[in-house]
C-alpha cells in the first residue's frame, strides 16, 4: 500500500473552536493578508522586513540564483540589538518592563528596556575588551537568567555570531560545539537553580576545555548565580561582576549586512553529528518578528508574554530573545523547573504578572494533564487570552486539556509547526482568523509554501498523507549546514528536486488543513498499513485513564511490526488487570482494529531529550528485547531501567 492512501485520515476529530469575536475583532492579522501573501509573495515579506529599522532599507527581497543557498535582503544593512531593545528606548519606551525575571528560589528582577539597553550595551563592551571581533564566534552556556538573553544579544550587537548550548548538556557535548563552531570565548556561570538546589555549570566549562579541539579558547566570563564554590584558572576565567559592571553604558552600534550570520544552533538529529544549523540577520528578524506579532496577537502596551522554553533551544532563541524584544514586548523569564517548590509554580506565576499569551510544549502540558485538573484551578488564569504550543504533535485531548483547564475554554490555541532549521513558525492557526481544530497546526502562514507529497513526490489529494516539504524559501531558513554545505544540501534538498524536506510524516483533511503525524522515521508499518505512532498516541490519550503514551513498532513476525504502547496514567487512576485490554478496545474503537497495539504496558515515566521529546528509538530497543543504544541525551537514564523491569508483566 502507498503512503498516500494508508496514512489516511484513521483519526476522527470534528471538534472545532471559532476565534472569540472580540480578538478578531482586533486582531495584529486577518484573513486578507493570506490573499495579499498569495498575490504577491515576495512583496508581502518586503513589506514585512520594514516593520524593522535598517540603517540601509533592502532594495532586493530574494536571491535565489543558486539554489538551496538563499540570500534575503542581501544589500540591507541593520543592526539585531538595536531593533530589540534601542529603538525602543528612542520611541520613548524605555520605562516599560522588557522581563520579569523569576529565579527558581523566588528572587525576582524587573529589567525595563532602558536597563536593558545599559546592559547589553556594558557586555558588548566587555567582549571587545575580551578581543571578540565581528565574526567571532561566542559560546554560551548559561541558566535561564538575563544574562543569557543580554549575552545573545551583546553578541548580535557587535556581530559575533553566538553558539547557545543547553545548560542541561554535557562536557563532551559542549565540547564538540565549542570545537565545532571554533568559539574564541565561553560564557558561563558558576550554576544555575534547578529542583531546589544549586546545579553547578562551570566544572563541564572546564572539563570541556580540557578535551582537544578547544584550545582556541581565550576566556570563560562567568556570571556569579548561585554563589557555589567554583575552581578558578586566572589566566582564562574572568568574572562577569568584575568586567561587565565597570564598563561604559553605551555602545554604538553598527549595521550589518542582512546575510551577516546570526547564529549557530546544534540540533542532534537521529544520525551523525550534530548539525550546526546556521541562521543570518535580516530574513531570521523579518520572520520572528512577523510571526511572533502575528501568531500571539502581541499587543505590546498591554500584553504579558511566556515562552517556558529554555533559550537554549531555537524556540527560546526565536520567542523568548529575537522575536518579543523586536515587538518591544513584556515578558517572563522563568529559570527553573514547573514542579518547584510545587506542582503549580507555573499557573502561580501566570497569576503573580497577569500573563496573556502563553506559549509551551506538549510534554509540559500532559504532564500537566497527569499531575491533575486541582492545581491549576487553585489559581487565577483569567489574564490568559492566547495559548500557544511548539514541539511535538499536540495530541487532540491534551488541546483540548489545555484550552479548558488553562483557557478557561475560551482562550484560542495556536499549535504551530516549525523546526530549528527553519528559524521561526511556519504552520499554524492565527488567533483571530482560524476556527482551530485540535491536533492540528493546520495552515500554512501568509507567505509559506508548504504541501504534502507522496514518495514520488506528487502532492495528495484532500484526505490523504504523505511527507511534508516547504516549496519555496523562507526568510529565516537555515542558510546553511555550518561548514558542511554539501551536508545542507543532502539533508534537506536531495529528497524531493527543488523541495525543503522537513523529515515529518503529515497528512491533509478534507479541508486541505495540515496534521502532523511525527518525524518519518516514526511510521509504523503493520500488515501493510502505514500507521502514524502519534495517531495511536492520540487514541490512548483520548482515554480518560491515560495522561501520555509512547507508541513504537516492533519487528513482528507475522504482521511485518506490531504496535507495541507504553502509557503513563493519569494522577487518580490505578492499574487493573482489566485495564490494558479496556486501553486496546479503545484504540480499536478510534482508530480501527488496524491500529489495536498488540502490547500496551502501563509505566511511571517515559525516556525524553531533554528538549522533551520522546525517544521512541530507545522503547524500540525495549520492544525487540535488544541491548539499548544511547541514552546519553535522556534527561534521566534510571528511565529506561524502570521501564525494563517492568517488561515481564507486559502483555
Ligand atoms: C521537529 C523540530 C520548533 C521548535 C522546537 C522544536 C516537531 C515541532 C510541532 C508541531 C507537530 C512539531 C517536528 C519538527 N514539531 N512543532 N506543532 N506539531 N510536530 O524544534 O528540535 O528542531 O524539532 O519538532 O517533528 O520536525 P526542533
Amino acid at each position: 500500500m502507498s503512503t498516500n492512501e494508508s496514512l489516511a485520515n484513521l483519526l476522527k476529530e470534528d471538534r472545532r473552536f471559532a476565534p472569540p469575536s472580540e480578538l478578531a475583532a482586533a486582531a495584529n492579522v486577518t484573513a486578507n493578508a493570506y490573499e495579499q501573501a498569495g498575490t504577491d509573495r515576495l512583496g508581502f515579506w518586503a513589506a514585512q522586513a520594514r516593520r524593522l529599522t535598517w540603517e540601509t532599507e533592502p532594495i532586493e527581497t530574494l536571491d535565489w540564483s543558486n539554489p538551496p543557498f538563499a540570500k534575503w535582503f542581501a544589500d540591507g544593512r541593520l543592526n539585531m540589538a538595536y531593533n530589540c531593545v534601542d529603538r525602543h528606548v528612542e520611541a520613548g519606551n524605555g520605562d516599560r518592563v522588557a522581563i520579569h525575571f523569576e529565579g527558581e528560589p523566588g528572587d525576582t528582577r524587573t529589567i525595563t528596556y532602558a536597563e536593558l539597553q545599559r546592559e547589553v550595551c556594558k557586555a558588548a563592551n566587555a567582549l571587545i575588551e575580551l578581543g571578540v571581533r565581528t565574526g567571532d564566534r561566542v559560546a554560551i552556556y548559561l541558566p535561564m537568567i538575563p544574562e543569557a538573553v543580554i549575552s545573545m544579544l551583546a553578541c548580535a550587537r557587535i556581530g559575533a555570531p553566538h553558539s547557545v548550548v543547553f545548560g542541561g548538556f554535557s562536557a563532551d557535548a559542549l565540547a564538540t560545539r565549542i570545537e565545532d563552531a571554533d568559539a574564541r570565548v565561553v560564557i558561563t556561570a558558576d550554576g544555575g537553580f534547578r529542583r531546589g538546589k544549586p546545579s553547578a555549570l562551570k566544572p563541564a566549562v572546564d572539563e570541556s576545555l580540557t578535551r582537544p579541539g578547544t584550545e582556541k579558547v581565550r576566556n570563560v566570563l562567568v556570571v556569579r548565580r548561585t554563589g557555589q564554590e567554583t575552581a578558578w584558572n586566572d589566566e582564562r576565567d574572568v568574572w562577569w561582576h568584575e568586567l561587565v559592571e565597570r564598563q561604559s553604558a553605551s555602545h554604538v552600534p553598527e549595521a550589518f549586512d542582512a546575510e551577516h550570520p546570526l547564529y549557530i544552533l546544534y540540533t542532534s538529529g537521529t544520525t551523525g553529528k550534530p548539525k550546526g544549523i546556521l541562521h543570518t540577520t535580516g530574513g531570521y528578524l523579518t520572520q520572528v518578528s512577523y510571526t511572533h506579532h502575528a501568531v500571539f496577537d502581541l499587543k505590546p502596551e498591554t500584553d504579558v508574554y511566556w515562552c517556558t522554553a529554555d533559550v537554549g533551544w531555537v524556540t527560546g532563541h526565536s520567542y523568548i530573545v529575537y522575536g518579543p524584544l523586536s515587538n518591544g514586548a513584556t515578558e517572563v523569564l522563568y529559570e527553573g523547573t514547573p514542579d518547584t517548590p510545587h506542582q503549580g509554580r507555573w499557573w502561580e506565576i501566570v497569576q503573580k504578572y497577569r500573563v496573556t499569551i502563553l506559549y509551551t510544549a506538549p510534554t509540559a502540558i500532559r504532564t500537566c494533564m497527569k499531575w491533575g485538573d486541582d492545581i491549576p484551578a487553585k489559581f487565577d488564569l483569567s489574564s490568559l487570552r492566547i495559548l500557544g504550543s511548539v514541539g511535538e504533535p499536540i495530541n487532540p485531548e491534551a488541546w483540548i486539556w489545555y484550552r479548558k483547564n488553562i483557557g478557561a475554554d475560551t482562550t484560542p490555541v495556536v499549535d504551530t509547526w516549525w523546526q530549528t532549521e527553519t528559524g521561526a513558525i511556519m504552520i499554524t492557526p492565527l488567533p483571530g482568523v482560524t476556527e482551530t481544530k485540535p491536533g492540528s497546526a493546520q495552515t500554512p502562514l501568509p507567505g509559506i509554501c508548504a504541501t504534502v507529497v507522496d514518495d514520488e513526490a506528487n502532492e495528495v489529494p484532500n484526505g490523504s498523507g504523505g511527507y511534508l516539504v516547504l516549496t519555496e524559501p523562507w526568510p529565516s531558513m537555515l542558510r546553511t549546514i555550518w561548514g558542511d554545505d554539501q551536508r545542507y544540501h543532502d539533508t534537506y534538498w536531495s529528497r524531493f528536486e527543488g523541495r525543503y524536506f522537513a523529515g515529518d510524516g503529515a497528512k491533509k483533511d478534507e479541508d486541505g488543513d495540515i496534521w502532523l503525524l511525527g518525524r518519518v522515521d516514526d511510521v509504523m508499518l503493520v500488515s501493510g498499513h502505514n500507521i502514524s505512532t502519534t495517531e495511536v498516541e492520540s487514541a490512548l490519550v483520548s482515554h480518560p485513564k491515560v495522561a501520555e503514551a509512547a507508541v513504537v513498532g516492533a519487528t513482528d513476525a507475522t504482521t511485518g511490526q506490531a504496535i507495541c504502547a507504553f502509557v503513563i496514567l493519569r494522577g487518580s487512576a490505578s492499574e487493573d488487570e482489566h485495564l490494558v485490554e479496556e486501553l486496546r478496545a479503545h484504540v480499536a474503537k478510534e482508530l480501527g482494529p488496524i491500529a489495536k497495539p498488540k502490547r500496551i504496558l502501563p509505566v511511571a515515566e517515559l525516556p525524553k531529550t531533554r528538549s522533551g521529546k520522546i525517544m521512541r528509538r530507545l522503547l524500540r530497543d525495549v520492544a525487540e528485547n535488544r541491548a539499548l543504544g544511547d541514552v546519553t541525551t535522556l534527561t534521566d537514564s534510571s528511565v529506561m531501567e524502570l521501564i525494563q523491569s517492568k517488561l515481564p508483566t507486559a502483555a
